[in-house]
C-alpha cells in the first residue's frame, strides 16, 4: 500500500504525461515520443491505483490484469494495420461496458445509503445515471461500428421510418426514466427504471450507428472514441477518482475535436452525419457505371519507370491500397532513386486516405519517408498544374473529380486532391472497382490519366527495377 498523499502526486505526472501523450501526437516527428509519455503516464496510473486504492481481493485483481493484458497483447500483436480502425471501435465498446459494469455496481453497493444523504445522493445518482447511459450507447454503437467495419454488417445505412421521431421517444424515455431513477433511489429502489434506462440506451447506440452510412464510418468511430472519454469520466466522477475523470474529459474532447476536423475534410456536418443515411457498403457496384465514360488508357511499369525518371516534379498520392498492397517500402526506394536523379518527389496526403486518421503518415514513417517532403491536403492543392507527373497508389475516393462536379454524388462537396490538374497522372489499382464511398471514378477516363493495373507492390516493384 503506497499512501494517498504518493497516490495524489503520481496522479499528477500521470495527468501531465497525458497532455504531453496528446500533444506529441499532433505531429508526425513527436508521435513516438508522444506514445512513450502516455506509456508512461499509463504505467504510472495503474501502480498508484493498484497500490494506492484498492485495498483488498488482490488475487481477482492480478487474473483480471493478466487475462486482459494477455488479450490485449494478443490483439495488438495481430492486428493487420488496415484493422486498426476494427480493433478502436472494439476497445471503445469495453470502455462503454465497463461503464456500465461500474455504474451499476456502483448502485447496488450496500454502503451508498449510508455514504449519501440528500442532495449529494442525488447528484451521485444523477452521475451513476449519466454513466451508464453514456457507457450503453458507447457499447451497443461501437459495436455495430466494428461489425460494419470489418463487413460482417452491410455498410449501408438502415434508414427506419419516423427514425427521427424513434430517437426523440428513446431521449424522452431516458429523460423519463432519470427523474423515476432518483426518486426512486432515495426510497430505496430505483433498479428498474435504471435497467430500463439502459436497455433504451443500447437501442439507440444500435439504432444510431446503423443509420450511418459506411462514408460516414470514419467520424463515428472518432465520434465514439469521445463517447468513451466522456463514459470514463463519468466513471471517474461515479468512483471519485481525479484521474480518471481527468483522462476521460482528454479523450472525450480530443475525440470530438477529431470527428470536427474529420467532418471538415469530407465536407460534411457533424448534425447531418448523426442524423445518418450517408454512403454505400464499400466496393458497391459503380454509381454511374452504366454510363459510358469512356475509354482507360493503360500503362506498364516500365513505360510509367521513363515518364518519372524524365519528370522534373512528381507528386505521389497514396491511398488505402497502398496499405493493402504493404508497398511503402517500394515507394521509399523509389522516391530515393528519383530524388538522386534530380527529380523533385513529393508526397500529397488527404485527411481521409485509407481508413483511420493519419494511416499514410504511419505507414510513410514506417518505411523512413523523410517528413519534409510529406505534405498535407490543403498544402500542396494548388501546386498540382506544376506537377509533371502524379503517381496515384490505391487511392480513389481522395482524388475523385465528381467531389466538385456532381452535386448527387454521395462525395459531392468532399475536398479532393486535384491531380488532373497536372500534366499526367498515373493511377495503380487491380481493377475497374470502385473505393471506399463505392462511386465511380471520373479521373481514370480523361485524357492525361494512365492507369497501371495490378497489385500496388508488385507493379511498383517492376518500376524500380527498371528505374
Ligand atoms: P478508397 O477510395 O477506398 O480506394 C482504395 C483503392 O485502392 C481502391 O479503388 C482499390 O481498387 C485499390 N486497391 C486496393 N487494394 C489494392 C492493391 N493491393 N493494390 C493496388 N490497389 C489496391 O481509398 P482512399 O482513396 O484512400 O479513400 C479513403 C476512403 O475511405 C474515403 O472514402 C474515406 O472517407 C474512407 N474512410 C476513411 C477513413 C479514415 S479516417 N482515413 C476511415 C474509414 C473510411 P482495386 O480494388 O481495383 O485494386
Amino acid at each position: 500500500m503506497i499512501n494517498q498523499g504518493i497516490v495524489n502526486v503520481s496522479y499528477i505526472i500521470a495527468t501531465i504525461l497525458f497532455i504531453l501523450a496528446l500533444g506529441g501526437l499532433s505531429n508526425q516527428e513527436t508521435a513516438r515520443r508522444g506514445n512513450w509519455y502516455g506509456i508512461i503516464g499509463m504505467a504510472i496510473a495503474l501502480i498508484a491505483t493498484v497500490f494506492g486504492e484498492v485495498t483488498a481481493n488482490y488475487d481477482k485483481l492480478i487474473v483480471a490484469l493478466l487475462v486482459g493484458g494477455s488479450v490485449g497483447l494478443l490483439l495488438a500483436r495481430r492486428v493487420q494495420m488496415t484493422q486498426m480502425p476494427e480493433l478502436v471501435a472494439i476497445l471503445h465498446s469495453l470502455v462503454g461496458v465497463a461503464a456500465v459494469a461500474v455504474g451499476f455496481a456502483n448502485f447496488m453497493d450496500p454502503g451508498r445509503l449510508a455514504h449519501y444523504a440528500g442532495i449529494e445522493l442525488t447528484i451521485h445518482d444523477i452521475e451513476t445515471y449519466i454513466g451508464v447511459l453514456i457507457g450503453a450507447v458507447t457499447f451497443s454503437g461501437s459495436v455495430i461500428a466494428f461489425g460494419k467495419l470489418s463487413g460482417r454488417i452491410s455498410g449501408n445505412p438502415m434508414i427506419l421510418p419516423a427514425r427521427h421521431w424513434l430517437n426523440l421517444m428513446l431521449l424522452l424515455g431516458a429523460i423519463y426514466y432519470g427523474y423515476e431513477f432518483v426518486q426512486q433511489s432515495a426510497a430505496g429502489g430505483g433498479l428498474n427504471p435504471l435497467i430500463i434506462m439502459t436497455v433504451l440506451a443500447l437501442l439507440f447506440g444500435i439504432h444510431m450507428v446503423m443509420a450511418i452510412g459506411g462514408a460516414d464510418m470514419p467520424v463515428v468511430v472518432s465520434m465514439l472514441n469521445s463517447y468513451s472519454g466522456w463514459a470514463a469520466s463519468a466513471t471517474g466522477f461515479m468512483l471519485g477518482n481525479d484521474l480518471l475523470i481527468v483522462t476521460g474529459a482528454l479523450v472525450g474532447s480530443s475525440g470530438a475535436i477529431l470527428s470536427y476536423i474529420m467532418c471538415r475534410a469530407m465536407n460534411r456536418k457533424f448534425l447531418a452525419v448523426i442524423a445518418g443515411g450517408f454512403g454505400t457498403e464499400s466496393g458497391a457496384a459503380a454509381k454511374g457505371g452504366g454510363e459510358d465514360q469512356g475509354e482507360v488508357v493503360p500503362v506498364e511499369a516500365l513505360e510509367t519507370a521513363g515518364m518519372l525518371a524524365g519528370a522534373k516534379e512528381v507528386m505521389i498520392i497514396p491511398g488505402y491500397g497502398m496499405a493493402v498492397a504493404q508497398a511503402q517500402h517500394t515507394v521509399f526506394e523509389i522516391t530515393r532513386t528519383l530524388r538522386e536523379k534530380g527529380v523533385n518527389v513529393r508526397f500529397g496526403i488527404h485527411p481521409v486516405a485509407g481508413r483511420m486518421p493519419g494511416h499514410m503518415n504511419v505507414l510513410l514513417a514506417e518505411a523512413k519517408v523523410p517528413y519534409d517532403i510529406v505534405y498535407e491536403m490543403d498544402e500542396i492543392n494548388e501546386d498540382f498544374p506544376d506537377v509533371d507527373v502524379s503517381v496515384v497508389i490505391g487511392a480513389n475516393d481522395i482524388v475523385n473529380p465528381s467531389a466538385q462536379t456532381d452535386p448527387e454524388s454521395p462525395i459531392a462537396g468532399m475536398p479532393v486532391l486535384e491531380c488532373w490538374k497536372g500534366t499526367t497522372s498515373i493511377v495503380l489499382k487491380r481493377s475497374m472497382a470502385t473505393g471506399y464511398a463505392g462511386v465511380q471514378n471520373p479521373l481514370f477516363f480523361l485524357d492525361n490519366t494512365r492507369m497501371l493495373f495490378g497489385d500496388a507492390k508488385a507493379t511498383l516493384d517492376e518500376v524500380l527495377k527498371a528505374l
